[in-house]
């Protein structure tokens, strides 16, 4: 048991991220089944549908599971009252201020984690209320920090300023990964885009096959003029680089942007047009294979890769 593992009664201290369009109730209830911590992704859901989703997950899963509420999104006051309707146990929030729903969920009883990006945020998180945070590095697939740090300087930058337990996330896909996390001071790894090709992702499978295809160098930061965000290439993408080097303004990107561009690249397969989040660490992703599969591996190979260094002699 570590300070995340006891915090989330969980057996691994491995999180499935919460993930626009990849991450409903059929992937967190397999991570969570698997003696990981699943999330439901809320981020693209409407609050009815979230609701189905906390309720069918409950169905497939005895085990605990949370909800990712990035605060960016319309409707949060909404969904913060049906996580409570909800009973749900543990609330991961991103994209936002610390300040506006911890107190409101840890009255309820409600575990909460604030996903950061600098030293900064992760302060005010704690300052808050928060039980832990996630600290995201720039190689992560999603939304992302300004401020480009990777996970190999941010982890240790936070850890040694914050009490409260730090999960780390950005280009964890293997065991080799997650233990050079836990070397760094982290108490957990949390793996999005490895968790984004499991069979039991819900995003489009062509979504799936392009990112087990993609090389070294395939994903960017772009948009740093609204939220930045790590892009797949595609024509898309290109688009956006000729924009951004073209000195494009806010309302120019917001314009390219246009609307829905990530449920139709992610959810319904638009490899042209469509908006691709995923990680630096999409170009070491072979296969798509059962979430269960994918985080035993982490696992096996965190634990043999541990041996390994204790065994090293200098
Ligand atoms: C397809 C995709 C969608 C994501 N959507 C969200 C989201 O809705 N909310 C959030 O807090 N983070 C989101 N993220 C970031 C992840 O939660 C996670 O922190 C990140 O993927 C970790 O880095 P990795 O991709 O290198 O594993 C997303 C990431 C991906 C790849």
């Amino acid at each position: 048991m570590n300070r995340i593992t006891s915090l989330f009664d969980i057996q691994y201290p491995i999180i499935q991220a919460g993930m626009v369009w990849c991450s409903g109730w059929k992937l967190a209830s397999a991570v969570s089944n698997a003696g990981g911590l699943g999330i439901i992704g809320a981020g693209s859901m409407y609050p009815d549908v979230l609701r189905q989703h906390i309720r069918q997950c409950r169905e497939a899963t005895s085990r605990p599971f949370a909800v990712n509420v990035p605060l960016l999104y319309p409707n949060v006051e909404e969904i913060m009252n049906i996580l409570v309707e909800e009973q749900v146990g543990i609330v991961f929030t991103s994209a936002g201020n610390p300040a506006t729903w911890t107190s409101f969920l840890k009255e309820k009883g409600i575990i909460v984690v604030h996903v950061i990006a600098n030293t900064k945020f992760a302060l005010k998180a704690e300052s808050c209320g928060v039980d832990a945070v996630v600290a995201e590095g720039f190689e992560a697939g999603g939304h992302n920090g300004r401020e480009e740090t990777t996970t190999m300087c941010l982890i240790p930058m936070i850890t040694a300023q914050l009490q409260i337990p730090v999960i780390a996330a950005g280009g964890i896909g293997s065991g080799r990964a997650m233990l050079a996390a836990i070397a760094l001071g982290a108490d957990a790894v949390q793996v999005g885009s490895a968790f984004a090709v499991a069979e039991e992702s819900s995003a489009h499978v062509n979504f799936k096959r392009r990112i087990v295809d993609a090389v070294e160098g395939d994903t960017k930061l772009r948009m740093k003029k609204l939220v930045p965000v790590r892009l797949l290439n595609n024509p898309f993408d290109d688009a956006v680089a000729q924009a951004e080097a073209e000195g494009a303004n806010t309302e120019r990107m917001v314009q390219l942007l246009g609307r829905a561009r990530a449920k139709s690249g992610m959810f319904e397969g638009d490899m042209e047009e469509g908006e691709l989040e995923i990680g630096q660490v999409s170009a070491m992703l072979s296969d798509i294979k059962p979430a269960a599969v994918i985080l035993k591996e982490i696992w096996e190979e965190f634990m043999v890769s541990r041996d390994r260094i204790a065994r090293l002699e200098f």
